[in-house]
């Protein structure tokens, strides 16, 4: 199963799909978030810290600034935002891929930015607006084997 697609009526179901990523990650994963400004990728990550059992006081917040934060959980949570970046060399020098190839789940916003450094093994996430305020649609893709049979797993325990 290479791709699934997520309605998200309301923030809880953005929720419950966050919380289930984080239950199901495995070191070294890496899932890349889509989606214009605004569209839940840092909401997201906060679920997916929680389902990783990030501490509640070690909230997770939006990594624009700061380019990158990084949370204990289960797993080290590295959260990356390279909005703000242009150029894949910047990325290098940042340290980033040390991160991407290491033992935590990182989870990239805006990872167009990576260009050719983009791992090969990854789950795409396109988080898409959807008819009002609180409606998304999330567009999963599995890039790689390392999801492949995740995906049906999340369709599964989501759907049943
Ligand atoms: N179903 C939903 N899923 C995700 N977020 C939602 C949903 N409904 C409402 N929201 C709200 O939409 C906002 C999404 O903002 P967020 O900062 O996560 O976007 P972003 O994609 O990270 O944007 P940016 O590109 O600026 O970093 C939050 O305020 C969140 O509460
Ligand atoms: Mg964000």
């Amino acid at each position: 199963m290479e791709s699934l697609d997520i309605e998200l009526p309301s923030l809880a179901d953005t929720g419950k799909l966050g919380k289930l990523l984080g239950e199901i990650a495995e070191p070294g994963d890496v899932i890349i978030l889509s989606g214009p400004l605004g569209a839940g990728k840092t909401a997201i990550t906060q679920f997916i810290g929680a389902g990783l059992e990030v501490p509640a006081d070690c909230y997770v917040t939006s990594p624009t600034f700061s380019l990158m934060h990084e949370y204990r959980g289960r797993l080290p949570l590295y959260h990356m935002d390279l909005y703000r970046l242009t150029t894949e060399e910047e990325i290098e020098e940042l340290g980033f891929l040390d991160y991407i190839y290491g033992d935590g789940l990182t989870v990239i916003e805006w990872p167009a930015r990576l260009g050719s450094l983009l791992p090969e093994e990854h789950l795409e996430i396109k988080l898409e607006p959807g008819r009002d305020e609180n409606t998304r649609t999330a567009r999963l893709a599995a890039i790689g084997n390392q999801w492949l049979d995740r995906l049906p797993v999340i369709r599964q325990t989501l759907f049943g």
